[in-house]
C-alpha cells in the first residue's frame, strides 16, 4: 500500500472554497427556492438549520475526519483504518457517485446549451414557447449528448491539472464568482416593482404549512446539498492538512451553502411573483429542470435588462454543476488511482469514459429511450432516486456507525482536535462526539426508513 502523504490543499481559503463549491450546485438553485417557498418559508429554513446541526454537519464532519485520518480514498479507508471488512461502505459511496455523475452531467450539459442561447440573445421573447423549445432539445438524441461530453470534459481537464493546481485553484476562482453572479440577479430581482409579494411568500414564516414531509424534505437537502455519502468530502478531507480545523470548516461550509440559497431563492422567487403580477398572471412555482429551462427563461424575457440576467444566471448555473460535479469525478478519479495505482492522467481518462456511460443512458431517457423504464422511472430519474435516497443515505449511515461504534473515541477525538493543538473546548468535541455516535445515526435511519414505507 502507499505511504499516507499525498499532494494537499495549499490554503486553508482553498479548501473552503473547495468544499463549498462541492456543496452549492443545481440543489441550492433549483431545489431549495422551491421547497422553502412551498414548505413555510423561514419555518422551514429554521427546521433545515436545526437538522443541519444535529445530523447533516455531524455526518459531514465524519466523511471529512476520515478522510483526513486515512489519506486515502473511500474504498481503501476502512483497510488504512484495521477495518478491512467495512470495504462494502466505499463501494456504495462510489456507486452514488457514479449514478450522480450520470444525471448531474447531463444537466451541466443542459446548462451549457441555455447559457449559450442566452449570450446569442435567445431569450428576448415573453411569447416564446420555452417548454416545447426545452422538450425538443432534451429529447433530441445528439445535441445534449455532446454538451455533456463537453461539461464533462472541462471537468476532466481541470483534474489533470491535480489537487492544487486544478481543484483548488479553478475552485478559488469559480466559487467566488458564483456568489458575486447570483448577488447581482438577487438585486435585480427585488428591485422589480412587485417583487415584495415574492419575498413574502419566500421568507414569512408559515408554520401550518410544515409537516413530516417537510421534514423529510428538510434532511434530504441538507444530505444532497453537502454531498455526504459519494466520498466527496472524504477526499478533500484527504487532500487538507492537520492543522485545518475539521468542525469550524464543516460548519463554515454549510453556512455559506445555506447563505448561496436563500441569495437564490432570493433572485429567483420574486422574480417570477413580479413579472406574474406585471403580465396578470397567477405565479407558477416549479423545482427542478422545469423552474430553470422554461418558467424562469420566459421571466427573463420580460424583465428589463433580461437578456444580461439571463446570461448571468445560466453562467451562474453552470459554474455551480461544475464545481459540484468536479468533487463527484474527484471522488472516483481518487479511488481509481488508490486501487489501480495508475498515474492521475490516466486514471482522469478512465474515470471520463466511467461518467460518460451512465451519461449517455441518461441523456438518451429523455428521448429515444424514454420507453425504458425500471420501478416505473426512467434513467435519468431512476439514477438521481437510488443515488439520493439509497446509496448517499447507506454509506453515510455506514459511515457514521464506522466512526462511533467501530472506531476508537480517542481516535476520533485526536483527530477533531487536530492531534491536541487545537483551540476548540473539549466540550464542542464531546457534544461533536455523541452526535455522531447518536443523534446522527437515528436522523438517517428514520429518513430512511420513512421513506421506505411512505
Ligand atoms: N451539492 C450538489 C448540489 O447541491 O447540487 C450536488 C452534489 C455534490 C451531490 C457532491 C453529491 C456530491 F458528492
Amino acid at each position: 500500500m502507499k505511504p499516507f502523504s499525498r499532494e494537499l490543499f495549499g490554503s486553508r481559503f482553498g479548501v473552503l472554497m473547495a468544499l463549498a463549491g462541492s456543496a452549492i450546485g443545481l440543489g441550492n438553485l433549483w431545489r431549495f427556492p422551491y421547497l422553502t417557498a412551498q414548505n413555510g418559508g423561514a419555518a422551514f429554513i429554521l427546521i433545515y438549520i436545526v437538522l443541519l446541526l444535529l445530523v447533516s454537519i455531524p455526518t459531514m464532519i465524519t466523511e471529512y475526519l476520515i478522510g483526513r485520518r486515512s489519506r486515502t480514498s473511500i474504498i481503501l479507508t476502512p483497510n488504512r483504518l484495521g477495518h478491512p471488512k467495512m470495504k462494502f461502505i466505499g463501494i456504495f459511496a462510489i456507486i452514488s457517485a457514479i449514478c450522480i455523475m450520470g444525471f448531474y452531467n447531463v444537466v451541466g450539459g443542459w446548462t451549457i446549451k441555455y447559457l449559450t442561447s442566452s449570450i446569442m440573445l435567445q431569450f428576448g421573447s415573453d411569447t416564446a414557447d420555452y417548454a416545447g423549445q426545452f422538450s425538443e432539445y432534451i429529447s433530441s438524441p445528439y445535441m445534449p449528448l455532446i454538451h455533456t461530453f463537453i461539461f464533462t470534459g472541462l471537468i476532466a481537464f481541470i483534474s489533470f491539472k491535480g489537487v492544487k493546481k486544478g481543484i483548488e485553484k479553478a475552485s478559488k476562482i469559480i466559487t467566488p464568482t458564483l456568489f458575486i453572479a447570483t448577488v447581482l440577479i438577487a438585486i435585480r430581482a427585488i428591485t422589480l416593482p412587485g417583487a415584495y409579494e415574492g419575498l413574502k411568500y419566500l421568507l414569512v414564516p408559515d408554520f401550518s404549512k410544515v409537516s413530516i414531509d417537510t421534514i423529510q424534505n428538510a434532511l434530504g437537502q441538507g444530505f444532497f446539498t453537502l454531498g455526504l455519502g459519494a466520498g466527496t468530502i472524504l477526499i478533500y478531507g484527504s487532500y487538507t492538512k492537520s492543522d485545518e480545523n475539521i468542525t469550524n470548516s464543516s460548519i463554515s461550509t454549510a453556512a455559506l451553502d445555506l447563505f448561496f440559497a436563500i441569495v437564490a431563492g432570493i433572485a429567483i422567487i420574486p422574480a417570477i411573483f413580479a413579472i406574474s403580477y406585471a403580465n396578470g398572471s397567477t405565479p407558477t412555482l416549479d423545482a427542478g429542470p422545469q423552474l430553470v429551462f422554461v418558467t424562469l427563461p420566459s421571466v427573463f424575457a420580460s424583465m428589463p435588462f433580461g437578456d444580461i440576467v439571463a446570461i448571468l444566471f445560466f453562467f451562474s448555473l453552470a459554474l455551480a454543476a461544475l464545481t459540484s460535479a468536479m468533487s463527484i469525478f474527484e471522488s472516483i478519479t481518487a479511488f481509481i488511482i488508490d486501487v489501480t495505482e495508475k498515474s492521475r492522467d490516466k486514471a482522469v481518462y478512465i474515470c471520463y469514459l466511467i461518467c460518460l456511460i451512465p451519461a449517455t443512458f441518461c441523456s438518451l431517457s429523455q428521448g429515444v429511450m424514454s420507453d425504458v423504464r425500471i420501478l416505473g422511472l426512467n434513467i435519468f430519474d431512476l439514477l438521481d432516486m437510488l443515488s439520493a435516497n439509497v446509496f448517499m443515505t447507506l454509506a453515510s449511515l455506514f459511515l457514521l456507525i464506522f466512526a462511533g461504534w467501530i472506531l476508537k473515541k480517542e481516535d476520533i477525538i485526536d483527530e477533531l482536535s487536530n492531534h491536541g493543538k487545537a483551540t476548540t473546548p473539549m466540550w464542542i468535541l464531546s457534544t461533536v462526539y455523541i452526535l455522531i455516535k447518536y443523534v446522527a445515526p437515528l436522523g438517517v435511519t428514520a429518513i430512511f426508513t420513512y421513506w421506505l414505507l411512505f
